[in-house]
């Protein structure tokens, strides 16, 4: 479980990009996190694998306070798909990309070889693995950026915005390869319909803070509380 205890969180210019939010995260569930842009979601997921420390609060993951000493432990335990795959993507081939993780973590080459291929296959990639990243599409980065986090067998996945630079069929694709993870999953998305189709759990953001939180399809059907947030009923309640 993560267990998120009044984080507050302010950018060095001054903004309170976070203030107070207090969530669990179950685990084996999909908990979405939505909210307009500017919410704070991208910073509230930061925290989730150690990419930022918390200023005040505190966030545990099973039981690991994600403060400096025990880091790596939590950075094993929960693989971060940044919002921009450029931010994931560093290395001079696609494959070795998906390699570099497991290397962190000490894997043996052989294993990570044999599961690096395993997910450049199934996303469609290993034709491209000698590829710079920077010469995929940007579709073709998300899901390579998705295999290298994977390809550290997480136990928790938190993706910010994983569908924002995908065509109907590829976005079709992440919602079946999501479903299928045994994994505990946290999403943060404004593609409510995404939300709606992978998440069980929902939190809304405004402003730093977390406004509601409960079962995904209840509170994406609640029009009166996404707009008073920011948000729009998912296109598949419009016009109904
Ligand atoms: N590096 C930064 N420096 C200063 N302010 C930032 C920085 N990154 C984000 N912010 C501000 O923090 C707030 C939350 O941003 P963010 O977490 O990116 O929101 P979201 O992901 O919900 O769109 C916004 O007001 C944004 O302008
Ligand atoms: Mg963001």
């Amino acid at each position: 479980m993560i267990a998120i205890r009044q984080l507050a969180f302010t950018y060095p210019d001054g903004t309170r990009a976070l203030d107070g939010i207090t969530i669990d995260v179950r685990t084996g569930g999909s908990t979405g996190i939505v909210g307009a842009n500017g919410a704070g979601k991208s910073t509230l997921v930061n925290h989730l694998n150690g990419w930022f420390v918390p200023q005040e609060g505190s966030v545990t993951v099973d039981g690991i306070d994600s403060g400096r000493k025990q880091i790596e432990e939590v950075r094993k335990r929960v693989g971060l798909v940044f919002q921009n795959a450029d931010d994931q993507l560093f290395m001079s081939s696609v494959l070795e990309d998906v390699l570099f993780g497991p290397a962190n973590l000490g894997m043996g080459r052989r294993e990570a070889e044999a599961s690096a291929e395993l997910l450049l296959r199934d996303f469609g990639l290993w034709e491209l693995r000698d590829k710079p990243p920077a010469h995929l599409s940007q579709g073709q980065k998300r899901f390579a950026a998705l295999a290298a986090v994977l390809a550290m067998n997480p136990s928790i996945l938190v993706m910010d915005e994983p569908t924002s630079d995908l065509d109907p069929r590829n976005r079709r694709k992440l919602i079946r390869l999501v479903n299928r993870l045994g994994v505990t999953k946290v999403t943060v998305s404004h593609d409510l319909d995404f939300i709606w189709d992978t998440c069980d759990e929902v939190c809304v953001m405004n402003q730093g803070k977390i406004v509601a939180a409960g079962p995904a399809r209840a509170l994406l059907s609640d029009q009166g509380l996404l707009e008073r947030n920011g948000l729009e009923l998912p296109l598949r309640l419009q016009g109904e």
